[in-house]
C-alpha cells in the first residue's frame, strides 16, 4: 500500500469480503506482506512499554512462519476493526444530528454532559456494525426456534438495538436515553477490544466538531447512499454545509 487512498480501498475491499467467497484469497493479507517482523521480535528482549502479559512470548514466536501468519492476521483485524467502524460512527453522528435539529441545539448547549450520551445513542440508533455471523457448533433452541448444528447465524446488532422490549421509543434519536444497553460493540467473549478507544475517538471528534460548527445541514437534497453490503452501516460520502460564527 502506498498511501491513505490505497489503505481505504483495501479496507473497503476487506469489509465486503463476507459477500464473496474469500477463503484462501491472498488479497486479504497481501498489503501487509513485507512487514518488518524484527519490531515484533524485539519484544522478546525489550517490551518497550508494550508490557502486555504475553508480549515477550509473542516476540519469541515472531520468527516462526506459522506465528507470523497469525500475527499478520491480527494486525489485519486491528486495521479493519479500528478504522471503518469509527469513521462510520462519526458520519452517522453527523447524519443523526442533521436530521434532529433539536438534539443538535441541546448538544451545543451542554456539550460536556451530552457528548458521551450522544456517542452512545449514535452507536444504538445507527450502529456502525449491523451484524456479525457465527457458526453453530451444535443444535440450539432459541426463542422457540431450532438452529441446526453448523448453521451460519447472522446476529442482527442493528435490529437488537431497536428492540422495543429493550428500548422505549426505539425509533427516536434521544440524547437523554438512560440507561442505553445497546450491543453495538457486540457481547460476550468477542466483545470489541477497541470500545474504549472508539468512545475516546468519538468524544474527541465531537468536541472538535462542536468547537468549529454552529450550524450543520446536509448539502444535498438527494438521499445519501449507504455502504454496500449493509455490514458496516454509514454513507459512502456525506456532503454537508456548516457555518461557524467567530
Ligand atoms: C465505533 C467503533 C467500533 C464498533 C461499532 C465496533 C464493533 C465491534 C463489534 C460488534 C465486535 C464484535 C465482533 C464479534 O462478535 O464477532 C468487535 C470486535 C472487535 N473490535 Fe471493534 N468496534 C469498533 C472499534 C474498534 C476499534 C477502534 C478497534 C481497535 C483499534 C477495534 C478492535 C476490535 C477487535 C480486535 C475485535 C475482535 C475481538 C475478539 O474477537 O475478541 N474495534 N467490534
Amino acid at each position: 500500500m502506498r498511501n491513505g487512498e490505497d489503505f481505504r480501498a483495501h479496507v473497503h475491499w476487506c469489509w465486503w469480503w463476507p459477500l464473496r467467497d474469500a477463503r484462501g484469497d491472498s488479497r486479504l493479507i497481501t498489503p501487509l506482506r513485507g512487514f518488518d517482523f524484527s519490531v515484533v521480535q524485539s519484544l522478546a528482549v525489550h517490551p518497550k512499554g508494550l508490557d502486555f502479559p504475553r508480549s515477550k512470548e509473542v516476540g519469541c514466536q515472531a520468527s516462526r512462519q506459522e506465528s507470523q501468519a497469525e500475527i499478520l492476521g491480527f494486525f489485519q483485524l486491528l486495521l479493519l476493526a479500528g478504522s471503518e467502524t469509527t469513521s462510520n460512527l462519526l458520519s452517522n453522528a453527523i447524519i443523526s444530528l442533521c436530521e434532529n435539529a433539536g438534539a443538535f441545539a441541546s448538544l451545543r448547549q451542554s456539550p460536556q454532559t451530552l457528548i458521551p450520551s450522544t456517542i452512545e445513542e449514535v452507536l444504538r440508533y445507527r450502529s456502525p456494525v449491523q451484524w456479525m455471523f457465527r457458526l453453530s457448533r451444535e443444535a440450539v433452541e432459541l426463542s422457540g426456534q431450532t438452529i441446526p448444528a453448523r448453521a451460519v447465524v447472522l446476529a442482527m446488532i442493528g435490529s437488537a438495538n431497536r428492540d422495543p422490549r429493550q428500548f422505549a421509543n426505539p425509533e427516536q434519536f434521544d440524547l437523554s436515553r438512560d440507561p442505553n444497553p445497546h450491543i453495538a460493540f457486540g457481547h460476550g467473549a468477542h466483545f470489541c477490544l477497541g470500545s474504549a478507544l472508539a468512545r475516546l475517538e468519538g468524544r474527541t471528534a465531537m468536541e472538535e466538531f462542536l468547537r468549529s460548527t454552529d450550524r450543520v445541514e446536509l448539502a444535498s437534497e438527494l438521499p445519501w447512499t449507504p455502504n454496500p453490503g449493509l455490514h458496516v452501516h454509514g454513507p459512502t460520502s456525506l456532503p454537508i454545509r456548516f457555518t461557524h460564527e467567530i
